[in-house]
């Protein structure tokens, strides 16, 4: 069929299946060009493996250290004159290139909150791998049915307190205005949102592949988390999500002490600001990630989600001496450079002027666009999206 950019709302509802391929494709060729060359991870599990950080994870596992990877995630399949969701194309793409270079990849699509999934993860570790030496949690999800209870929480971005009002951008029109967002109703928002995307389901997950034996001697596990400037603390660390992310934190020390007799570790990597498809869920984010954009652009130091992955395995979690440079709160940090003072101070000053009539000049609001339409296998050059293409991919592991 013909596939072009549908859009509704701020999201993208169609995915282009060649062009998700060149996404994952560029981004394998950054990795290989890095010529990686300390010890790294073996055997892989990447919850959240389909696009962004973990996508990237994936990537930098497999094509900068050879390693062996399953990948969970909770995407769509193509059907005929459906085409899927970016994810399901970007494994596809995946594990065509991971296979071709005789990498081990196989991919589990379903709940990865449920119990199901999380057994089957299980048995196939034990089939195929026997163990894992690096467990990459990276899940971003509105909701999440609770295994246990099966209550279904639903995460809300909300600030904290007094309503909270900035600027924030539409993206598609470029359209700078006000917002205000109104605070949470109650303490059950946070603790939605805590439910989701919160540490429980890490734990749980850490803990059930422990009792099943699948975890190697010197396991080693990473999640994702974000901190941002002060403008954007409202809505994000000092609001619902960023209470979730501090429940995350809570339980690195929990799971250190599940691990400890595995001389096992844990760790939560504070990431960049990037353009995924979560993140232009948030509001004023999209504006501040465009202005951010720009100015980390022309300082020659901008960095995508393979950029970030390999750094953070390269330059924190495998470093030659073994040694991993955390903060004072026992985090890892790859938004060093997000967070530079003379970047902050910049992109500050243009936060103040930033109207709907300058935004082209003083902002990279088309690279925020391009990038954003990228993630569905749009606006490359290279692909002419009035011819035909095959809609039906498969993922070659998931029959
Ligand atoms: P993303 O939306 O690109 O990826 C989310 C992944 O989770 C996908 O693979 C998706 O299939 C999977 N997933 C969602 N629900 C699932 C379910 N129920 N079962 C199985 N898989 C499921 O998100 P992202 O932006 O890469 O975020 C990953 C992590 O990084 C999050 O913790 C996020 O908070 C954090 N982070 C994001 C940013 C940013 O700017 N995007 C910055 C710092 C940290
Ligand atoms: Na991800």
């Amino acid at each position: 069929m013909i596939i072009q950019p549908r859009t509704r709302g701020f999201i993208c509802i169609t995915t282009h299946p060649e062009g998700t391929a060149k996404n994952v494709h560029n981004q394998i060729e950054y990795i290989k060009s890095k010529n990686i060359s300390t010890e790294g991870p073996k055997k892989v599990l990447i919850i959240g493996a389909s696009t962004g950080f973990g996508l990237s994870s994936r990537i930098t596992a497999a094509f900068g250290y050879n390693a062996a990877t399953i990948g969970v995630f909770f995407e769509k399949p193509a059907a005929q004159k459906k085409p899927g969701t970016a994810g399901w194309y970007n494994t596809a793409a995946f594990e065509k290139e991971a296979h071709a270079a005789g990498l081990y990849a196989k991919s589990i699509n379903g709940d990865a909150f449920s119990d199901e999934i999380k057994q089957q993860t299980i048995d196939l570790i034990k089939k195929d791998l026997g163990q894992v030496d690096l467990v990459v949690y990276s899940l971003a999800s509105p909701r999440r049915t609770h295994p246990k209870t099966g209550v279904v929480h639903s995460s809300v971005l909300k600030p904290i307190g007094e309503p909270f009002t900035n600027k924030t951008v539409d993206f598609h029109t470029a359209n700078v205005t006000d917002i205000t967002i109104n605070p949470i109703d109650s303490q059950e928002d946070i603790d939605n949102t805590i439910a989701v995307m919160g540490g429980e389901d890490w734990k749980f997950w850490m803990e059930d592949l422990k009792a099943a034996g699948v975890l190697a001697e010197g396991v080693k596990t990473v999640a994702y988390s974000y901190i941002g400037p002060e403008l954007t603390h409202r809505i994000y660390k000092d609001g619902t999500i960023g209470m979730a992310k501090n429940d995350l934190e809570k339980t690195v020390p929990v799971l250190n002490e599940l691990l400890a007799d595995l001389n096992g570790v844990s760790y939560v990597s504070v990431n960049k600001a990037l353009v995924t498809q979560s993140s232009s869920a948030i509001p004023v984010v999209p504006l501040y990630v465009s202005l951010l954009y720009k100015v980390m652009k022309d300082k020659g130091i901008h960095e995508g989600t393979i950029e970030q992955m390999q750094r953070l395995f390269e330059e924190r979690l495998y470093t030659t001496n073994g040694q991993i440079p955390l903060d004072e709160n026992g985090r890892i940090r790859i938004d060093d450079l997000e967070m530079r003072e003379d970047v902050q101070k910049e992109v500050d000053d243009l936060w103040k002027i930033v109207t709907s009539e300058n935004i082209n000049e003083i902002s990279d609001i088309k690279g925020y666009r391009d990038e954003f339409f990228q993630l569905f296998g749009f606006n490359y050059d290279e692909i002419d999206y009035d011819v035909e293409t095959d809609e039906l991919v498969t993922v070659p592991s998931i029959s």
